[in-house]
């Protein structure tokens, strides 16, 4: 979808669909409202009336204008109580209102910077964002694709004077709507297709697109750098693996160096300890953290935070064969720690230990996050819609927590007990990569904190809002794109 800013009165923008916001609890109609229903006689408050539109959060509806507005279509949605604005209802309102046009057959569409009092770039950010992300489909494997496609978007601002910073939000909006609906058709792609090798192509057209450095290590080369916990994983599978390094230098003197880490599972089978059908079914999505790190990658010289970021994705399928690891093997990690593989399942963390490693040891790290679609117990503790967050780092869990409340996806800090470690004891190795079943997400972090040693680290445990299995306001079922949009915000934020 194209994006573009205009400055002006919606009323007198020709679209196919023009999207206006109305509070709840207001007895008249104001603003472009008022001024679209002077234009249509007043039909649009009768069908407002005689629908009983409550104008809470994201309710839509919408009158045709027969010719009396340039637009064929209002659509109204509503934004709640004006003095109860966010930032998330904006972007709730305009995923709705973007969907309604769609639906509506409208191919292009213009927007209002929605709401007022907050500013207005941040309101013009959200509007794009909620409106690109609302409008996301994906038909890449469907003989019949859908015609109804909104095609250009206009976000309209009314006051000339915020035109810059409308522009500025919207692009900005845009650039993270993207990243989040690039990560999405990753994971929602098959894993026939998306296999390690493929991410590393998307790397390569992502290095070069983008001006990124990129070094793909094969398997040989990751056996010479000690890699055993990650190939110990990858053993198993036809697809050979690959360990991804895409990197971004600002430009100037060089800030700080963020390492950011996604799990990179294609498929997950469960390996030997195999996973029962139902489990099996939606684990093209544990590839989730490494899709959010190409995606993450892809923007950011767009968006030109002053930090140096390193993205790593150890990538491979975990697939049971007679040359997979076998329960009760012992693996050794890049940094010479041991581990007996309690259960072939638990092989997120094996790849993401020997990824620390290496962001330690050859990226020199001063600041390590990792996202990975890491455990189900996450998923019981927090349900579908909340990402985990662990960290040995109080400030770092601080700043992640702040970033993802600006983004609007949800985070909740979960502890790292040191109590707990002895769950990972073993009786022949350094660690056991299983504990019991109580407390399954804590024990996952804490087996990642033992190889984050003493730089800043914090873990995203998005094993449930990475893929879902109901739409949401801002998408479709399935894959979500999250948490590209925290660990933007977040980047942008550092200095
Ligand atoms: N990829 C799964 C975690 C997962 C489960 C993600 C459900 C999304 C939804 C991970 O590799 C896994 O299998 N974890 C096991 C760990 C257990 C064997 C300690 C789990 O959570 O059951
Ligand atoms: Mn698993
Ligand atoms: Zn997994």
């Amino acid at each position: 979808m194209k994006v573009g800013v205009a400055a002006g009165p919606l009323e007198s923008v020709k679209a196919d669909a023009i999207v206006v916001g109305v509070y709840a609890e207001e007895k008249r109609l104001r603003e472009a409202a008022a001024r679209i229903d002077r234009a249509l006689d007043g039909q649009l408050s009768e069908v407002l009336e005689a629908e009983r539109f409550a104008s809470k959060p994201a309710h839509v509806t919408h009158v045709h204008t027969g010719g009396r507005v340039p637009a064929g279509r209002v659509v109204v949605v509503g934004l709640g109580k004006r003095v109860e604005l966010t930032l998330e209802t904006i972007r709730h309102a305009a995923a709705a209102g973007l969907r309604r046009a769609r639906d509506l057959g409208a191919k292009s569409a213009a927007l209002e910077v929605l709401g007022d009092r907050l500013p207005a770039r941040s309101r013009a950010h959200a509007a794009t964002e909620g409106a690109l992300l609302g409008a996301y489909t994906f038909d890449r494997y469907k003989r019949e694709k859908t015609d109804k496609r909104v095609e250009s978007l206009t976000i309209v601002e009314p006051d000339a004077r915020g035109r810059r910073e409308v522009a500025d939000g919207a692009r900005t909006g845009e650039v993270f709507a993207e990243a989040t609906c690039f990560a999405r058709d990753l994971v929602n792609s098959p894993a026939n297709d998306v296999h390690p090798t493929y991410l590393a192509q998307v790397a390569g057209e992502i290095a070069k697109e983008a001006g990124l450095g990129l070094t793909v290590f094969d398997r040989a080369e990751c056996q010479k750098m000690g890699m055993g916990l990650f190939l110990g994983v990858a053993a198993g599978s036809e697809q050979p693996p690959k360990f991804i390094h895409l990197s971004y230098t600002p430009p100037g003197r060089r800030r700080r160096r963020v390492a950011v880490i996604g799990k990179g599972i294609t498929f997950d089978s469960g390996g030997l300890d195999l996973k029962p059908a139902e489990g099996m079914l939606r684990m093209k999505d544990d590839m989730s953290g490494g899709a959010a790190v190409l995606a993450i990658m892809r923007a950011l010289p767009r968006l030109a935070p002053t930090v140096e970021v390193h993205g790593l994705i150890a990538a491979t399928e975990n697939m049971p064969s007679g040359s997979a690891i076998r329960p009760g093997d012992v693996l050794r990690a890049m940094n010479g720690t041991t581990v007996e593989i309690g259960n072939t399942d638990a092989e997120g963390r094996l790849t993401l230990a020997d990824a620390l490693c290496y962001a330690r040891e050859k990226v020199r790290a001063d600041e390590i996050v990792d996202m990975a679609t890491l455990t189900g117990a996450c998923v019981v503790a927090l349900g579908p819609s909340c990402s985990g967050l662990f960290a040995n780092d109080q400030r770092l869990a601080d700043r992640l927590l702040a970033a993802a409340e600006s983004a609007g996806e949800r985070v909740w800090q979960l502890p790292l007990f040191d109590e707990y470690r002895e769950h990972l004891k073993s009786e022949v190795a350094d660690f056991n990569n299983v504990g019991p079943r109580g407390g399954g997400a804590i024990t996952a972090g804490l087996f990642l904190k033992e190889f984050a040693g003493d730089a800043p680290w914090a873990h995203l445990d998005i094993a449930g809002p990475a893929f879902v299995e109901k739409d949401t306001p801002t998408g479709p079922k399935g894959a979500t794109g999250a948490p590209v949009r925290t660990m933007l915000c977040y980047l942008m934020s550092q200095g």
